[in-house]
């Protein structure tokens, strides 16, 4: 492809996205727990691309640093700062800027905005070959809406030709009722595009510099543009709103779910199933409705997940069952079975076929090897052996009023009903306590520790309000 000019991305991302009604920047808004522009990023990233220039204002530190924390590390992106947001068009020449001035350094840059998180890398490479090959002066992809409101209406001539564009606010009655629409995705010869932009005049509705109108500049000067009608107008739905954040991650969503079924991935319901853009799934993973699969989590081939189930940042292992469940941070083992109703907060690890059952939460802590917690306990900094067993209604009482403390239940104890262990405690290997046992003090293995024999202390709440109770009122 040495005969063509070497391509380039400019992303107007300055904005401050004021129909959001947000204090966080439009562009960082998640779909499917990547912030909006993060898609549209992988879908450049993933294009023979030669520099990626990203506009930014609006939150400027915020974006750039959100951004430098979600790329891979050899993504080469490069930021300039628009400083006051006077248009689209102005934009566009901030993101000039970083282009060195010298001829030798022409270019074919696509322009888009920074929230399109549908648009697929196919159709911006589409859109770059077709530029290239008709070697025009501006390409530009339209799309033909049912409901073209908001958008710049594609003003044709009579042989049908691309004219100009027309905002939305500056439109005629017949101008509006254009439903062919500018989605804002373009390919400009740089070289023709900046000397165009200083053409540009403020004088419409919004009092802005807009990009749209370069269009009509390149068509009186006598420059060939051409557009392409986008194959899926859905991808270049660009957000503006929360009405269409919501729309959007939809369509996302069932973009994912389609791909990890293709690969062998069971949804019953795929309508009620949210897996973010940053999860892995293996083959014959099967999953219930109601299930959300976030951050950075992991599931092993033959687990069965849901209904009702939020993972986050959690890894489970083959063939694992896991319903009703939240858990963050967690690691669960080959076969291990967890549900229904349990919470399994940060720094869990629960081994392979080990099993925490009904209503019970737990918290930086090791369950062994086909240990079992079955029902209604809370273990918390604790570690509980291989084969061990934890009756129902067990609590580590792992906090003084002060510090948290570890506490320790050896290989096959067995850990009787209503047993409290009060950390730092440690039960020895093989041993047993007895029911609603209060366990203060190290048991060693193969012992029982029994009884908490409760001593009435008389007249205890007189004492302690330093006043007779019978005088209350
Ligand atoms: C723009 C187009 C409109 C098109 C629509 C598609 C113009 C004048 N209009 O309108 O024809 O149908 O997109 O969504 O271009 N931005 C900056 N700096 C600015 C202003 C905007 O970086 O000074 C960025 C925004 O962050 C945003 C993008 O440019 O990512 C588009 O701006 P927005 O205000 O959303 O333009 P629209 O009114 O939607
Ligand atoms: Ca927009």
């Amino acid at each position: 492809m040495s005969q063509y000019r070497p391509l380039a991305a400019v992303v107007l991302a300055a904005g401050e996205g004021t129909r959001m009604r947000s204090t966080t920047p439009k562009v960082l808004h998640p779909l499917c727990g990547r912030p909006m522009l993060l898609h549209l990023l992988d879908a450049l990233v993933a294009l023979p691309l030669d520099r990626v220039v990203v506009v930014v204002g609006h939150g400027a530190e915020r974006v750039t640093k959100t951004l430098q924390e979600h790329l891979a590390t050899e993504m080469p992106i490069e930021f300039v700062e628009q400083r006051v947001q006077r248009g689209t068009g102005d934009a566009a020449s901030v993101g000039l800027t970083a282009f060195p001035d010298d001829v030798d350094g022409e270019y074919d840059i696509v322009i888009l905005p920074g929230d399109l998180p549908l648009l697929r890398p196919e159709t911006i490479a589409d859109l770059a070959r077709r530029h290239r090959e008709s070697d025009a002066a501006a390409t530009l992809l339209t799309a033909v809406l049912d409901d073209p409101m908001g958008y710049g209406r594609v003003i044709r001539d009579e042989q049908g030709r691309i004219e100009r564009i027309v905002e939305q606010t500056d439109a005629t009655p017949d101008e509006l009722a254009v439903r062919e629409v500018n989605p804002s995705i373009y390919c400009f010869r740089r070289g023709l595009l900046a000397p165009a932009l200083r053409r540009l005049s403020p004088e419409n509705a919004q009092g802005e510099y807009y990009l749209t109108d370069a269009i009509a500049v390149l068509r009186q000067a006598g420059h060939q543009v051409i557009a392409i009608p986008a194959a899926d107008p859905a991808e270049t739905m660009g957000v503006n709103d929360r009405a269409q954040l919501a729309t959007a991650a939809r369509l996302l969503r069932s973009r994912i779910n389609l791909r990890w079924m293709r690969e062998g991935v069971t949804m019953v319901d795929p309508d009620a199933t949210y897996i973010d853009a940053t999860v892995g799934l293996e083959p014959d993973v099967r999953i219930l409705p109601g299930t959300m699969l976030e951050g950075r989590t992991v599931v092993g081939s033959g687990a069965v997940i849901g209904p009702d189930t939020r993972l986050v940042d959690t890894i489970v292992g083959v063939e694992a069952v896991v319903q009703n469940t939240v858990a963050r941070e967690a690691e669960i083992g080959d076969r291990a079975t967890v549900g229904p109703y349990v919470s399994l907060r940060p720094g869990t690890r629960i081994a392979a076929d080990a099993h925490v059952g009904t209503f019970v939460e737990t918290k930086n802590a090791d369950i062994g090897e086909g240990a079992k917690v079955p029902h209604l306990s809370y273990v918390g900094d604790a570690e509980i052996g291989p084969g061990a067993n934890i009756g129902a209604g067990t609590i580590t009482a792992n906090y003084d009023g002060r510090a948290k403390h570890r506490t320790k239940v050896g290989a096959r104890a067995r850990i009787a009903s209503n047993t409290v262990l009060v950390a730092p405690v440690e039960v020895g290997e093989g041993a047993y306590t007895g029911a609603g046992a209060v366990v203060n003090r190290d048991v060693p293995p193969g012992a029982m520790a029994k009884g908490v024999p409760a001593r009435i202390e008389e007249h205890w709440a007189e004492r302690r309000d330093g006043r007779d109770t019978d005088a209350g009122g």
